[in-house]
């Protein structure tokens, strides 16, 4: 079985991008920015807005943090939203999820720009993805596609099986994998024997957040298995996916490990997101010259 090791790869595409963030410093003097909003004390939301600013800084792209206090109201967080959107030296903000109770994300999601929208996970952002004219696209699925694409999986034309409909993960998988001429089909919780479409699918991407959800007997064999889920603290040890992948040996054509596999990926994607955001800001200032 092939061990789809999205943090293998993730350093490679991190090492190539380092390079075409240093180009990118050189023909504009500044460096890209993402900027993370974080609202709350929220320690797990504290762990990966940590990881992230210290994976921008390690490929040249400079990060701000912006901390927000838990009782801070949904007005003050449409000014900071609305800031961010109107600033020239900022290419891509992400406001940490989940938000404290009283915030609203779809507010966020109706007011962030798409050109600043480096999660992809505005309604704007979507849209254009929906209408098959992504500006960028959501760093899960798309780091999925990346991995696909990295171990050379064929896509086009073969059959592919996504389990959950989120609107941040599973919802646009099956879009890009339609895009890249799968046939899909997307079930959820009230799809009747789910099994039924798994043992059917040529690949398989699982994104139910429901711990070792499946296992050997839900997939055929030769499957390529990709487990989106995560489960645990997010740092590594201990933490599980939603397959059964220690099953899968002498199975499965190929699989994600749970933790090192879309992980790291996602992360990869955040970080090639912010670079296409500064690239697109710069191209729109040479038009108004
Ligand atoms: N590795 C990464 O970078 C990364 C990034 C994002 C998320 N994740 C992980 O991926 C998982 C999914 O995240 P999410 O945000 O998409 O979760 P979510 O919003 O909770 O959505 C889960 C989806 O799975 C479906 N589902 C739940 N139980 C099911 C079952 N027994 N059979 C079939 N479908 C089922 C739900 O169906 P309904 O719509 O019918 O409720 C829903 O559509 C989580 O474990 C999350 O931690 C990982």
């Amino acid at each position: 079985m092939i061990i789809l090791d999205g943090k293998l790869v993730s350093v490679t595409r991190r090492e190539q991008l380092k390079l075409r963030v240093k180009k990118f410093i050189e023909s504009y003097r500044r460096s890209p920015q993402l900027v993370v909003v974080i609202v709350g004390e929220n320690s797990a939301s504290q762990i990966y807005v940590r990881n992230k600013i210290i994976a921008c800084e390690a490929v040249g792209i400079k990060s701000t943090k912006i901390e927000l206090p838990a009782t801070c109201q949904q007005h003050e967080l449409n000014v900071v939203i609305d800031r961010l959107n109107l600033d020239q030296e900022v290419d891509g903000v992400l406001v940490q999820l989940p938000l404290p109770k009283g915030l609203n994300e779809n507010e966020i999601n109706t007011r962030l720009s798409p050109y600043k929208d480096a999660d992809g996970f505005t309604f704007n952002s979507l849209g254009h993805l929906w209408a098959g004219q992504p500006i960028i696209k959501p760093c899960t699925p798309q780091g999925v596609m990346n991995l696909l694409e990295h171990f050379k999986i064929p896509v086009a034309g073969k059959h592919a099986v996504v389990v959950g409909r989120s609107t941040i993960v599973g919802k646009p998988m099956a879009h890009l994998l339609t895009m890249a001429d799968a046939t899909v089909t997307l079930c959820h919780s009230k799809t009747p024997h789910l099994r039924e479409h798994t043992l059917r699918a040529d690949i398989v991407v699982v994104a139910a957040g429901q711990k070792h959800l499946l296992g050997k007997d839900d997939f055929k064999k030769g499957a390529v298995v990709v487990d989106v889920g995560m489960h645990g603290s997010g740092q590594g040890k201990g933490v599980t996916g939603d397959v059964r992948v220690h099953e899968l040996q002498d199975w499965a054509y190929a699989a994600t490990p749970v933790p090192g596999g879309v992980g790291p990926m996602t992360i990869a994607t955040l970080l090639e997101n912010t670079l296409i955001l500064a690239e697109i800001s710069q191209q729109k200032k040479q038009q108004k010259k």
